[in-house]
């Protein structure tokens, strides 16, 4: 079986959620659902869903990944593949930019082959169109010639998977989301989890760790082992230099505190965020729009990357109004309390 994760000779097929930090994070991707921790639920049902599949010698039905970001949608896609004993090609919405992409796209799988399409959401309207049938029939329509003389011809397509993965299953149009027969998705990993996690990694990266610095780390990585194995390798860079190679408790805080993760994992912007509201709007509530104008960050990037963690840690909450902050943030930030606007939830 075939991983194909890049393929440089195709530039449809690319390697499209890889982070500069991560270009090794490929040696650190579980490979089989007993390897993949955390996530109980999604791969309880997918080891029925697999199983199912593959006694009747059949391609897995369409499956749509969601979920913040790092949180393991391209690896989930690669241990699916494996489990199914087939190939894995990789692309993104924003990469196939022509129904002719698409199309190139499906005609070379082979049969069951998995197509993982990162960032879904953001597939253009005309290319959404060619989906449907491919993912329905098995089929796409090829029009040939312009004009009055133009033909539409059918073209069959060996049957196939496709791996939906998205930050915002909101935007998704619902004819492309009801074409999914399996819908996972994907939660911010518990501490116990994230510090198997950077044991895991550790152990494949040969770095010397204790169980109390894995467990500093995992604390302070957001729900997100993609964060997780980033701060490990950052951390172990201070170990190496500053100790005697080893990942304590207290080198793994002395690291984290000089990178300006806090002890609950905030980082720089986590921590404007919070007193941009709490400054500019008296603790909200506050649109979306306006506070992303105030400390000059894209809307989305707060929505996406930030606000999920923020929102399960108390820190925040939204309101028909917009976000306000909790009085959690004002003691995180040690700033005083006076009492919360009236709020209607
Ligand atoms: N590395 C990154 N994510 C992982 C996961 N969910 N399980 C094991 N190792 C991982």
């Amino acid at each position: 079986m075939a991983i194909n994760y890049s393929d440089p000779s195709d530039e449809l097929v690319t390697r499209s959620t890889a982070q500069p930090e991560d270009a090794s994070e490929g040696s650190l991707r579980p490979r089989l659902l007993n390897e993949y921790i955390g996530q109980e639920k999604a791969k309880d049902n997918l080891r029925i869903f697999i199983r199912a599949a593959r006694d009747r010698g059949d391609s897995l039905d369409h499956v749509l990944l969601h979920g913040p970001p790092g949180l393991g949608k391209t690896t989930l896609a690669g241990v699916i593949a494996n489990e199914m004993g087939v190939n894995l090609r990789i692309t993104s919405g924003p990469t196939i930019e022509k129904p002719g992409d698409l199309a190139a796209l499906l005609t070379n799988l082979q049969e069951n082959d998995i197509l993982f399409v990162d960032e879904i959401h953001r597939l253009n309207r005309t290319v959404e169109e060619v989906l449907y049938p491919a993912m329905e029939d098995f089929a796409i329509d090829i029009i040939i010639g312009k004009g009055p003389s133009a033909n539409s011809i059918r073209l069959d397509l060996p049957r196939f998977t496709l791996i939906g993965a998205t930050t915002r299953s909101g935007q998704l149009s619902a004819p492309l989301r009801d074409r999914f027969g399996i819908n996972l998705r994907l939660e911010l990993y518990t501490p116990e989890e994230l510090r198997r996690i950077v044991m895991r990694s550790a152990d494949i990266l040969g770095v010397d760790i204790e169980a109390s610095g894995a467990d500093e780390i995992a604390r302070r990585s957001r729900g997100t082992p993609r964060i997780a194995n980033r701060l490990l390798r950052r951390v172990r860079d201070f170990a190496q230099v500053t100790a005697d190679g080893v990942i304590t408790r207290d080198v793994a805080d002395r690291a984290l505190s000089s990178l300006e993760v806090d002890h609950l994992g905030l980082d720089n912007l986590d921590r404007r965020m919070l007193r941009g509201i709490i400054e500019y709007y008296s603790g909200g509530p506050v649109g979306l729009e306006a506070l992303a104008a105030t400390i000059n960050e894209e809307p989305v990037t707060l929505e996406d990357v930030y606000e999920p963690y923020l929102l399960q840690q108390g820190f925040l909450i939204r309101t028909r109004q917009g976000r306000c902050v909790t009085q959690k943030a004002y003691e995180h930030l040690g700033l005083e309390f006076r009492g919360q606007q009236q709020i209607s939830l």
